[in-house]
């Protein structure tokens, strides 16, 4: 129509011109003009069967881009809570799609592991005794958090000496530093623990903490010092000026760099990182996933680092926020007594929920095949349910819906890909070996045929916006689609052409559910 408009011309007649034009005779089956000036083209089954056929589903991209992902990223002076949970299975999922495009992903893990929190942590370890402090269980972080947060607010002489730990550590004496290490490995392995329950692909060496850009910010800071148009002392204080950042009086907000005291924040840190994403690690695409109170951090990173050259011009940043998660009271999703669920108490609980439902589903697994659906089953549906909404807004975290059977949710997925098994395995056939062209003489055929063609379309979406709902939601689709072509097609018992075509458009299905759900960080099971 937009064409029409700059022709001065009437849109269905436009659209009559290029149908007269088109020469799809060896794609479609029919093409009719629609509306105010649609051409409609119906695929012909012969070309929709090839298709299913001979490609494969999904080819890599041409244009392979390096591309840091920056997720999960926890402040570990805390014990992991369900407020880690979006950016770590958000940015998780993407990550693993970008991978199946053919990009090469580098995860970044940008844990807190550095500042005052951990001052008040070791002071507090010290307090405890040595004994006490080497055999602190991870479990008790969040309570050894409270309690020194606490003591540091009541206690004088506490808090002085949290102060001097952060200094001894800034000074990196080794004393302090050896509390620290001690400390952070406990908190690493307790992270890689809930990074394993929940299937997430992170591994130790993706992480690079706030502590590892400790020696490159005085040598960024001079840097930008030599040039006259970046750093402004203000108050004692070097800051970033940048005008498009005004506060609500109109006033230029700064980005302070460093402190008058000498001390850095947030974005400093921040700021070395990007640098070292770009010079050492080469990216031309980097990615962070943190919740939406972090846009403006974000906005003015990006920006300063356009205005200092901190990364070349054509690398894309991008910050992929995300919303709440609230329970079903409307509310943030908090435990009754309004403390942060932890994630081990959140995984535990889905096992459980899961386990209770698979036991009653299917009383014949043995306790093994139980335990390994129950996991795959829980794991699934927490994730799915974040996943298959927008990120952008909030969603309400709940039990019931995320481990339906029926609906847009992990399960039901799942559930359909073992139905699939289930048929090759009764039949004795190999899903690896159909290539049948299937007939696809039914609507119901053509309708799921036409979906399964869509699958690297929303992969390319799921790269360029990093929003996977719009993989769930293709998912989902395909499902509902198999369901309908399950209940009105017979296939094993069909003569053996129509059958073994049929066979080829199940397996085409499986296939792509088993690597949608990988790419989503979600097993398939071939019994549930
Ligand atoms: N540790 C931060 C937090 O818990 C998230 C870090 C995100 N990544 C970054 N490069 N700033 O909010």
């Amino acid at each position: 129509m937009g064409a029409a408009k700059r022709m001065r011309t009437n849109p269905r007649q436009l659209a009559a011109e290029v149908l007269n034009g088109l020469e799809l005779s060896d794609l479609a089956e029919s093409i009719e003009i629609a509306g105010p000036g649609f051409l409609n083209i119906r695929l012909s089954p012969s070309f929709l069967s090839d298709q299913l056929t001979d490609s494969t589903l999904l080819a890599e991209t041409k244009n392979p881009k390096r591309v840091v992902v920056d997720y999960s990223s926890p402040n570990l002076a805390k014990e992991m809570h369900v407020g880690h949970l979006r950016s770590t299975v958000i940015g998780d999922a993407v990550a693993r799609t970008l991978e199946l495009a053919g990009h090469t992903v580098i995860r970044q893990n940008h844990i807190g592991d550095w500042g005052t929190a951990f001052g008040r942590l070791l002071a507090f370890l010290d307090d405890v005794g040595d004994e006490a402090a080497q055999d602190a269980e991870l479990s008790d972080i969040e309570a050894l958090y409270v309690e020194a947060s606490q003591k540091f607010e009541s206690d004088l002489a506490f808090a002085n000496r949290s102060r001097s730990m952060v200094l001894a550590l800034q000074a990196h004496e080794p004393t302090a530093i050896a509390k620290w290490e001690h400390f952070m490995m406990l908190a690493q392995q307790h992270m890689s623990e809930i990074y394993s329950r929940l299937d997430i692909s992170l591994q130790p060496q993706d992480t690079r903490g706030e502590s590892a850009y400790n020696s490159t910010i005085a040598p960024l800071i001079s840097d930008l010092q030599k040039r006259d148009d970046v750093l402004v002392e203000s108050e004692g204080a070097l800051c970033i000026f940048m005008p498009e950042f005004k506060n609500k009086d109109g006033d230029i907000q700064p980005m302070i760099v460093q402190k008058s005291d000498g001390g850095y924040l947030y974005h400093t840190t921040d700021l070395a990182a990007l640098r070292y994403r770009g010079e050492t690690l080469h990216a031309d695409r980097v990615l962070y996933f943190t919740d939406a109170r972090q846009i403006l951090h974000f906005e003015m990173l990006f920006a300063a680092s356009r205005l200092a050259n901190i990364v070349e011009p054509g690398v894309m940043l991008e910050h992929h926020p995300f919303g709440k998660i609230l329970g079903n009271d409307g509310k943030p999703f908090r435990t009754r007594s309004g403390d942060n669920i932890l994630l081990r108490d959140l995984i535990d609980e889905a096992i459980d929920r899961a386990t209770s439902l698979i036991h009653e589903k299917n009383p014949n697994l043995d306790d093994e095949q139980q335990d390994e659906v129950a996991h795959a089953v829980a794991v699934g549906a927490v994730k799915y349910a974040d996943l298959s909404k927008n990120r952008l807004h909030d969603y309400t975290f709940n039990w019931d819906e995320m481990l339906a059977f029926d609906g847009n949710t992990a399960p039901y997925l799942q559930y359909a890909y073992a139905r699939i098994s289930s048929i090759f395995e009764k039949g004795n056939i190999d899903m690896g070996q159909c290539s049948e062209p299937p007939r696809l003489d039914t609507e119901v055929e053509r309708q799921l045929a036409v979906h399964l063609l869509r699958f690297q379309e929303v992969v390319e979406q799921v790269v360029a916006d990093a929003k996977p709902h719009y993989l769930c939601s293709f998912l989902y689709e395909l499902t509902v689609r198999f369901m309908r072509f399950y209940e009105h097609c017979p296939i094993l018992s069909e003569e053996p052409q129509i059958r073994d075509g049929r066979l080829t458009l199940c397996s085409r299905t499986a296939a792509t559910l088993k690597t949608g759900l990988d790419a989503l960080g979600i097993r398939v099971l071939t019994r549930m």
